[in-house]
């Protein structure tokens, strides 16, 4: 059995975070410049099963039998295994890197999860549909998050910008004209599981006041996903703008993310937001292409640790 590896891209929500947890749509887009690989070489030597696992970016070195039951890698290893109907794999090391920033909106666990299960199934000279890879790394995203919606595995086994409403068949989106977007990164990790469980509390003691703001958000990304299939792009900054408004809102931006979405705006950026769950992490500014630089040294002086320039299509 040769050597196998795979890879898969991050990815930064454009409109609806939050809201799609309460069913709502919202619009994500695969981040190729960053991405989590996996790779897998066989253990000649070894006994049968014995599998080893080296992620070096979090100090880990071990045998899978060491992890516990519910370590995301033994849970992505474990449902690829169950997918692919194997009892008893070959013996083998799997090495796991990734250039996505963890813990901050970027989609690495899943990334990492995706990875690690189509590396499986190259590695045993098998192919997994996208639906069971998608599935798989959902089951590992609820260990992350909790409750998660399913956007983040989607986009990340798809590889292409999505229209995602959660329970419901993948909708992808077809992108009119090209459009520019940077990345700034707060350099805070924040977990996304207490962001959307402070706001499922919010939620809970004022569902009238949230549920409306959930509805307008909904509004947004419905004009977001017209004006991104028909090419009018420059329509999207004040829906970024809007949306952020709606996101601090519900109480998940905070002080660092709203002076690097200010920095975007003030240096020419046509509208920015917090992405992902919040509270740190990641936001992105849309910008005219000759902009992206600029746009990317303001944020860096206003504090950003890592920026991202890149280009949907
Ligand atoms: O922080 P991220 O980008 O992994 O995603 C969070 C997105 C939320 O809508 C806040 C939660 C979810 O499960 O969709």
């Amino acid at each position: 059995m040769p050597a196998t590896s795979a890879s898969a891209p991050g990815k930064v929500i454009l409109f609806g975070e939050h809201a799609v947890v309460y069913g709502q749509p919202a619009i994500a887009v695969p981040v190729n410049q960053v991405s989590a690989k996996a790779i897998i070489t066989p253990l000649i030597a070894a006994s049968p099963a014995a599998i080893q696992i080296e992620a070096p970016a979090i100090g880990l070195d071990a045998n899978l039998d060491e992890l516990s039951a519910d370590d995301p890698i033994a849970v992505a290893l474990a449902g690829a295994f169950a997918a692919l109907s194997v009892e008893q794999p070959p013996a083998f090391k799997l090495r796991i890197s990734s250039t996505i920033p963890v813990a901050a909106g970027l989609g690495s666990g899943a990334a990492v999860s995706v990875a690690i299960i189509r590396a499986v199934a190259g590695f045993l000279g098998r192919s997994l549909a996208d639906k069971a890879v998608s599935d798989i790394a959902y089951e590992v995203e609820k260990l992350h998050h909790g409750t998660p919606s399913g956007i983040d595995n989607i986009v990340v086994t798809y590889g292409k910008p999505v229209y995602f409403i959660k329970n419901r068949q993948l909708d992808t989106l077809r992108v009119g004209a090209p459009f520019s977007l940077v990345i700034g990164d707060t350099g805070i990790s924040s977990p996304t599981r207490e962001a959307v469980g402070d706001l499922r509390t919010d939620w809970q003691a004022d569902p009238k006041t949230y549920d409306s703001l959930f509805a307008a958000v909904g509004e947004v990304v419905q004009q977001a996903r017209a004006a991104i299939e028909s090419g009018a792009t420059g329509a999207l900054g004040p829906l970024l703008d809007a949306n952020h408004g709606h996101l601090q809102a519900m109480g998940v931006s905070s002080p660092e993310l709203d002076v690097l979405v200010a920095a975007a705006r003030a240096s020419g950026a046509l509208g920015a937001k917090l992405s992902g769950g919040g509270r740190g992490g990641n936001m992105i500014a849309l910008v005219e292409e000759p902009d992206a630089d600029t746009v990317a040294l303001a944020l860096q002086s206003a504090g950003a640790t890592n920026t991202i320039v890149f280009t949907v299509r």
